[in-house]
């Protein structure tokens, strides 16, 4: 049988200025992607001051051997900078060294099996759910984001109390998701700080709602009754200053990880049933593995190193629809990154999307083969700057190890709880802001097994 070529974006051959082009980047930046990105070292777009890089080995300079040279995007960072205030993600230099160094523990792979019982319990909740539907078309991405904002939270303050809070926490989080559905025109076109308010979606109100909640929360707990991994946040030290948070940057962190891990955990989980909705055969091979490996109700820790196809399976999502499709780049100084030249103040780009599809790296780019990553060796050759769904180098996504066993146990649960139908009807939309989403969500539908 030959392999499922799922839906994807058809680069246009070339691309020139215009306001059609302009707001085509606002509502699918992959659109505005000539054929050319998908075959090229680098491309010129456009746009003074942006680069896009796609050679593996320029990108190892940038993102590890050169990465002094490579801040993290100021556009970025005021995007972000409500949510995560002075926590990690938009802090460089110094301050965001520290908190690194003291998180990296805390999101280890031995530390994130903690989370392993909450996700079990948001899985179990999803096919409840789902398996009432009684077969009607189900958009799965705003459940499964519900769900993977619940598991970040239970990991980190512990299982709720109150359910009012819950949902007030879960209201902000779709707000934040909502808002992050579209670019900013002033991100776009480079525009001082307060033109945002004017010319798209910001973050702040559904930012703060979420530092109120999570705040009050914070002060309310006993040192007996948080979450496993914000027990091991709190007492985390900089190893060489010493230095623990204050309460505010657990705060911020932690509001910053309900973001950073909402939308794409669920994008994750998400693509990856549409693909196997696609692909019955690949369906059932999961469903076939999970029952010969998993015995007890529960997935365990030890299950999860057992469940390769399942695991390829997401790792096959995240390479055909990454759900973070560029990362950026300011270039600090004038360099050069193997033999291409960069100029101070480029923002240097880096398409994941077109990277994963490139046919001199990827053989069938368009077609769903999860079985190109069971093999750990081949796994780890295209791992080098090719596969790159987390990012690389020193920023590489701290929660990596987190979301993938997350999201590996929340698959399997599912899958060997419920059969899934395609409900899109063939049709499928592209659409970006931060993230890769289908404009009309993503509909399926459920059959218990
Ligand atoms: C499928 C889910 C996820 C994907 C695809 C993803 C992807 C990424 C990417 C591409 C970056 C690098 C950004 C850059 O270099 O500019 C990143 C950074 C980050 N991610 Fe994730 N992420 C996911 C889930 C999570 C979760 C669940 C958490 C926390 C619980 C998290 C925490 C972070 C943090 C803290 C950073 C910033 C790291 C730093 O600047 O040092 N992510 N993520």
């Amino acid at each position: 049988m030959p392999p499922i070529i799922p839906p994807h974006v058809i680069p246009p051959k070339s691309v020139r200025t215009s306001l059609k082009l302009l707001a085509q980047s606002a509502r699918c930046i992959l659109e505005t992607w000539p054929e050319d990105m998908y075959t090229s070292e680098t491309y010129q777009p456009p746009v003074k001051g942006v680069l896009y890089v796609m050679k593996p080995d320029a990108l190892a300079q940038i993102l590890v051997s050169q990465a002094d040279k490579f801040e993290q995007s100021h556009l970025l960072r005021r995007i972000i900078k409500p949510v995560w205030q002075s926590g990690i993600a938009t802090s460089i230099g110094a301050a965001w060294r520290w908190q690194r160094r003291a998180a990296a523990p805390v999101f280890s792979p031995k530390s994130v099996t903690a989370i392993i019982p909450a996700a079990n319990t948001a899985a179990q909740q999803l096919c409840e759910k789902w398996r009432a539907s009684n077969g009607a078309s189900c958009e799965v991405s705003h459940d499964l984001g519900n769900a993977a904002q619940q598991v970040v939270l239970d990991g980190l303050l512990g299982s709720w109390s109150s359910a009012g809070s819950a949902d007030i926490l879960q209201k902000h989080g779709a707000d934040l998701t909502q808002k992050t559905g579209r670019i900013n025109y002033a991100d776009l076109l480079m525009l001082p700080n307060w033109t945002r308010r004017f010319l798209g979606p910001v973050l702040d109100r559904p930012a703060a709602g979420l530092h109120a909640e999570v705040g009050a929360r914070l002060a309310a707990l006993k040192a007996d009754d948080s979450g496993p991994l914000l027990h091991l946040l709190a007492q985390s030290k900089d190893p060489e200053t010493g230095q623990v948070m204050s309460q505010d940057q657990l705060r911020a962190n932690i509001v910053g990880s309900v973001a950073a891990g909402r939308e794409t955990t669920a994008l994750a989980i998400a693509w990856a049933l549409y693909l196997l909705a696609l692909d019955q055969d690949a369906q059932a091979g999961v469903r076939a593995e999970v029952d010969a490996v998993v015995k007890g109700d529960d997935i365990t820790a030890e299950d999860l190193g057992n469940l390769t196809l399942t695991r390829s399976v997401l790792h096959e999502a995240m390479r055909l629809y990454p759900p973070a499709p560029q990362i950026v780049r300011d270039c600090l100084e004038d360099t050069e990154v193997a033999g291409i030249s960069l100029r101070k103040g480029t923002a240097v780009t880096i398409p994941i999307y077109a990277i994963h599809r490139n046919p001199s790296f990827w053989d069938q780019p368009n077609a769903f083969q999860p079985d190109r990553f069971t093999d750990p060796e081949v796994f780890a050759k295209q791992n080098r700057f090719r596969y790159l769904p987390f990012g690389g180098g020193a920023r590489v996504c701290l929660g990596q190890a987190f979301v993938m066993t997350e999201a590996v146990t929340m698959l399997a649960r599912i899958i060997r709880t419920l059969h899934v139908d395609d409900a899109t009807m063939g049709e499928m939309t592209f659409e970006t802001g931060a993230t890769l989403r289908a404009k009309n969500g993503i509909n399926l539908r459920f059959k218990p097994i």
